[in-house]
Order: structure tokens, then sequence, then C-alpha cells
């Protein structure tokens, strides 16, 4: 490898240098949000995915490249067999200075076992994906989910000294109801609370997926109507814009890609369980790395095919719903790029 290889860092067509790579590790999910999976999903055989090693290979790669956060998403990260080895091995970036944050987003069902392991591995910081408080909704919601299971995790996280950031998709007349709840709640346990705009992805037919969209402009006014909100300067590196609430002293995160797109800023690409890079969550564009990777004991071949696949970046999404119609939908299901 040149050092001409490694250093420049990777910048876009639109000027964005790209430090934040997420990882899918596993397309399966032990639950089956209705707004991101059908009930009867049909998974990547497991011979087609990329071993922990080759997973390891290539994120390292990435990070000789400039990633300075590594986010690991699923399908559910946790229930990858094996995945702490990953973990493990990811964390002497951290020890070398080289990776900055080593992250996942969870639905937290497995947390009461790993939470601890990924303290040790030197993960500071999880999104848990949790939607409801209410035990009804969480099984209308999740289909195949328990709540009980993921609050025991979530306490884990706690105990292992995790700091936490819970993510709420908006859904109107599902978890509408609960907003102020949630505040009140991640107000007082210290977490961070995100609120996300339902997308299209996957193939939920579009009457539904209008019928659930709620604008987190409407969210926000109405936590306005109980919460003394301030904006705030923060970013956590992803795509969030964050008040504070005075009465908690919490956080509350909006990801707004319907109301307010945030393109112009990003800052990441996303790589599957198979080897395929996605330069963007709302577009079909994909990189094949993984047959560079097989082909190739060397890195060199590796590195081109990144610094091609982000030369290639679009700009953006085209998701909109403001014609009373969905339009930029993806086919794929949010769970084969991890969000
Ligand atoms: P932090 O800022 O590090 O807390 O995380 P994050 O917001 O980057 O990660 P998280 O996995 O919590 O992301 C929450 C959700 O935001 C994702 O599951 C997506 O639904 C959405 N999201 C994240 N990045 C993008 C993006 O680049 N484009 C769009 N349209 N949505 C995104
Ligand atoms: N729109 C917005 N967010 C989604 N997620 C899954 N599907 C969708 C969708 N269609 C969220 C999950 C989780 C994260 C990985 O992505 O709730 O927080
Ligand atoms: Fe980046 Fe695409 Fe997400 Fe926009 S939709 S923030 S360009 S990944």
């Amino acid at each position: 490898m040149t050092q001409a290889q490694t250093q420049a860092p990777l910048i876009d067509p639109f000027a964005r240098s790209i430090d934040y790579l997420r990882v899918s590790v596993t397309d399966r999910c032990d639950f089956r949000c209705v707004y991101c999976m059908s009930e009867t999903m049909n998974f990547l055989p497991k011979a087609e995915l990329l071993s922990l090693e080759e997973l390891d290979r290539l994120s390292s790669a990435f990070i000789s490249l400039g990633v300075k956060k590594l986010r690991i998403t699923g399908g559910e990260p946790l229930v990858r067999k094996g995945i702490m080895t990953y973990f493990e091995a990811m964390s002497r970036h951290l020890a070398s200075g080289a990776l900055r944050e080593l992250t996942l987003t969870t639905n937290g069902s497995q947390l009461a076992k790993y939470a601890q392991d990924l303290a040790d591995c030197g993960v500071k910081r999880i999104n848990v994906s949790l939607d409801t408080l209410d035990d009804a909704k969480f099984k209308a919601i999740t289909r195949w989910g328990r709540f009980s299971q993921v609050m025991e995790g979530v306490e884990a996280a706690v105990t292992a000294g995790l700091s936490i950031k819970i993510n709420a998709v908006a859904l109107k007349g599902t978890n509408d109801s609960e907003i102020h709840d949630m505040v009140a709640w991640c107000g007082a346990r210290g977490f961070d609370l995100t609120f996300i705009e339902v997308m299209p992805m996957g193939d939920m037919g579009e009457e539904m997926r209008l019928d659930q969209y709620w604008p987190l402009s409407d969210v926000r006014a109405e936590l306005a109507r109980r919460w003394t909100l301030t904006d705030i300067a923060l970013n956590t590196g992803g795509p969030a814009r964050y008040v504070q609430v005075a009465e908690t002293g919490g956080r509350i995160g909006f990801i707004t890609p319907l109301t307010h797109n945030f393109c112009e800023s990003c800052n990441r690409v996303r790589l599957t369980c198979t080897g395929q890079l996605y330069m963007c969550l709302g577009q079909e564009d994909d990189a094949d790395l993984r047959a560079v990777l097989r082909a190739n004991p060397d890195n060199a071949p590796l590195y081109a095919a990144i610094r091609n696949a982000i030369a290639r970046k679009p700009k953006g999404h085209d998701f909109d719903y403001s014609r009373q119609k969905v339009a930029g939908e993806m086919s794929r299901h949010m769970s084969h790029t991890g969000g």
C-alpha cells in the first residue's frame, strides 16, 4: 500500500467528506417491524454473507482511508453469530486512535446478553430503536418483539455505563399519543431521544405509508405545547438536529428526510452484509466490494474500488410525499442497508 492510496481523504463529487461508515452485519432480525419488514421476509442465504474476517478487512480498509466513525447495524446486528469477535477486532482501531467512535443501532433484544461486552470493546453510546413504551403497541409495531426483553436490555446497557439514544419513528395513529411520555421517560432516565420521519423503503403500500407519515415539523409543534425546546448546535455525526428540553435537561433529535433534507451535509456510506457498498440510502447504485476483496489478497484494488464508489455518490435521495403520493421510494428494505 502506498501512502497516496490511503492518505487522501474520501471526498465525494459534492465536496462532502465521507468519514462515517455504517456496516450492516446481517439482514436478519428477531423482530418484524411493520414499517420495515413484511412478516414473511426472505433472507439472504448465509453462504452469501461476508465472514467476520472479511468484515474486519473491509471495515479496516475504510478506516485506513479516513473513516472515523463506525456504526454497526443490521437487521439486528446482535443476532449475527460471533458478532463480538468483530467488535473486539474493531476495538483495536479505537485503541490506535484511527477510529473516533465505534457504535451500534440495535433493537435492544440482545442487550442483556451483550451490553457489558460492548462496553468492554470501547463502545460508549448506543442507539436503541424503540417506538413506544406501551406493551400492546410494541407488539403491534414489532410483531415478534417482547417489550420486557428490550427493557431488560436497556437496563443492562445502563448498568454497563453505555449512553443511550432512543430512536422512535414517528407514526401517526400509533405513537402520536405517546410522544410526551417518551420525552418524560427519556428525560428522567438521561437518554437522548430522536424522532425519525418514516421513509418509503420496502414493500409497504403507498396508502398505508402516507397514512402513517407524521411530519416532524408537526411533532415538534406538538412537543412545544408542553416542553420548552431550545435549538442546540450538538452534532453526533448523524443527520439529527437537536433541541434541549428545559424541563428535563434532556435532548431531542429530529431526523427529517422528508420535511428538511439534510443530504448536503451527508458524511456516510453503507456496507451491506454481502459487501455491497450503497453510496446513498435513497438510491439504487451500489458497488460490489466483496468481489474485489475476494479476488485480491492485496488491499490496493480495494482502496481503488472504494474511491471509485465514493466518486459516484449521488447528491441525495428523492423521497417525497408532498403531492399526496409517495415518490422516490426504494423497493429495498431498510434492513438491507441498516437504515
Ligand atoms: P448518531 O448521530 O451517531 O446518533 O446516529 P445516526 O442518526 O447516524 O444513526 P442511527 O442508526 O440512529 O440513524 C437513525 C435513522 O436515521 C436511520 O435508521 C435512518 O432511518 C435515518 N438515517 C440515518 N442516516 C441517514 C441518511 O443518510 N439518510 C437518510 N435519509 N436517513 C438516514
Ligand atoms: N423509515 C424510517 N425509519 C425506519 N427504520 C426502519 N424502517 C424505517 C423506515 N421505513 C428505522 C428503525 C431503526 C433504524 C435502523 O431505522 O426504526 O431505528
Ligand atoms: Fe446521504 Fe443519501 Fe442519506 Fe441523503 S439520503 S443523507 S445523500 S445517504
